[in-house]
């Protein structure tokens, strides 16, 4: 039969007619840069994430060059991020012309693991104006962890580490609209993008919220900061071609904001669909008798009384024999793809950095023996069984 890996048809059938309205809502308008539309998916989206402010922005990449940008982040400083995600959120540290540092992942939950960043940050030296350094000079001026496949970074930790040595947190929630994470300290249940000073958001169309075409936010929690996301949004300009600060046109079509809007009250659903299909596969996993063969994923949230624990944006799977049950789940028409299969550290684009293989051995291993299977709302519970299947035959017979 096969099971695709994603598939968006499916999907737009349940949001049709909502989509069609708003977007033929803007044509009537022909209002098509920025505008009520975009204010009023703006506010719907810092309401959702539980932030004061949310600036639309072209895509999750331009979303965080804005922030690096606003916050004056360039020649001379560095940023602290993983080396296991998308290539954009170092791509902008980069772009902007500063150095990117890499902390090692977790390797249960693939997230940028907390102990080794303190460790970096206490051997730190301080220059006199109370900037840590790294080993090449460079002044730390943000640390981006990233909430990778849905699931938060451990967000007291992160706040603690931001309070007690004076760097900002910067959160690339690209793959986490919705997860939920609750405080050990006050018990207080959160989303992510609401932990650091700042984050950013994708609403690439196949993320949870997907957009028709590319899009993003960044949100804040200081208003003077958000003012500032505007103008680097908008090349620098509030009054019409006179110029405050050098930016770029990042900013959201309200085509796209339409989209979104209609999409929005869909995604806690969505969400907990994911779950749902994740409970599936952890129920034939074990059934099938298969836990020595995949690790599944983590949830270090479960049980915390929070409900978008996890939102599966993947559901990811270190695998025995990653390539050839790839290969295997190829040949039997089973979507599956590798998220990410060269680690930052380890681009070539990078090579500048000085990273060599084994530098970052827990990000290495993921990127060898991690694989997607299809999560997507829609998935049915035959597919489910398919994927599972597949599987058991390609380790059991
Ligand atoms: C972790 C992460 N960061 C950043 C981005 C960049 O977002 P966009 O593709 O919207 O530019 C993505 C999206 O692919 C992502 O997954």
């Amino acid at each position: 039969m096969g099971v695709p890996l994603l598939d968006l048809p499916r999907q737009h059938e349940r949001v049709r007619t909502a989509v069609a309205d708003g977007v033929a809502a803007v044509f009537a308008s022909q209002q098509f840069i920025l505008g009520k539309t975009v204010e009023d998916f703006e506010n719907s989206f810092a309401e959702l994430i539980g932030v004061p402010h949310a600036v639309g922005m072209s895509s999750g990449t331009d979303a965080q060059l804005a922030i690096l940008m606003a916050m004056g982040i360039g020649e001379g400083d560095a940023v602290i991020t993983t080396p296991y995600t998308f290539f954009a959120t170092a791509g902008c540290i980069h772009r902007v012309g500063a150095e990117t540092v890499f902390i090692d992942i977790d390797p249960a939950t693939y997230l940028i693991d907390l102990t080794l960043l303190e460790q970096y940050l206490e051997s730190r030296q301080r220059d006199d104006e109370g900037y840590l350094l790294t080993d090449k000079g460079a002044r730390i001026r943000a640390i981006i962890p990233v909430h990778l496949f849905g699931v938060c970074v451990a967000a007291d930790a992160l706040q603690n580490l931001s309070e007690k040595y004076s760097v900002p947190i910067v959160e690339d929630a690209a793959q986490a609209v919705g997860a939920e994470f609750r405080s050990w300290a006050t018990g207080e249940m959160s989303r992510a993008g609401a932990i650091g000073d700042s984050a950013y958001f994708s609403f690439f169309p196949t993320k949870n919220l997907g957009a028709a075409g590319d899009a993003g936010i960044s949100v804040c929690k200081d208003a003077d900061f958000a003012n500032k996301l505007r103008l680097v949004r908008n090349h620098g300009m509030e009054q019409r071609y006179y110029h405050r600060v050098v930016g770029g046109n990042f900013r959201l079509d309200a085509l796209q904001a339409a989209v979104l809007l209609a999409k929005m009250p869909l995604v806690h659903e969505w969400n907990s669909e994911r779950r749902g299909n994740a409970t599936d596969y952890r129920d034939g996993f074990t059934a099938a008798g298969l836990l020595d063969f995949v690790t599944l994923p983590a949830e270090p949230w479960y049980g915390r009384a929070v409900e978008n624990h996890h939102i599966y944006h993947q559901y990811v799977l270190r695998a025995h024999r990653r390539d050839e049950l790839m290969a295997h789940l190829q040949a039997n028409k089973i979507g599956c793809a590798v998220y990410y299969p060269v680690p930052l550290h380890l681009q070539e684009c990078f090579a500048y950095l000085g990273y060599q293989e084994g530098s970052l051995p827990h990000a290495e291993a993921a990127a060898r023996e991690t694989i997607a299977l299809p999560i997507f709302a829609e998935l049915r519970p035959e597919e489910i069984k398919e994927v599972v299947d597949a599987i058991a035959t390609f380790y059991k017979g």
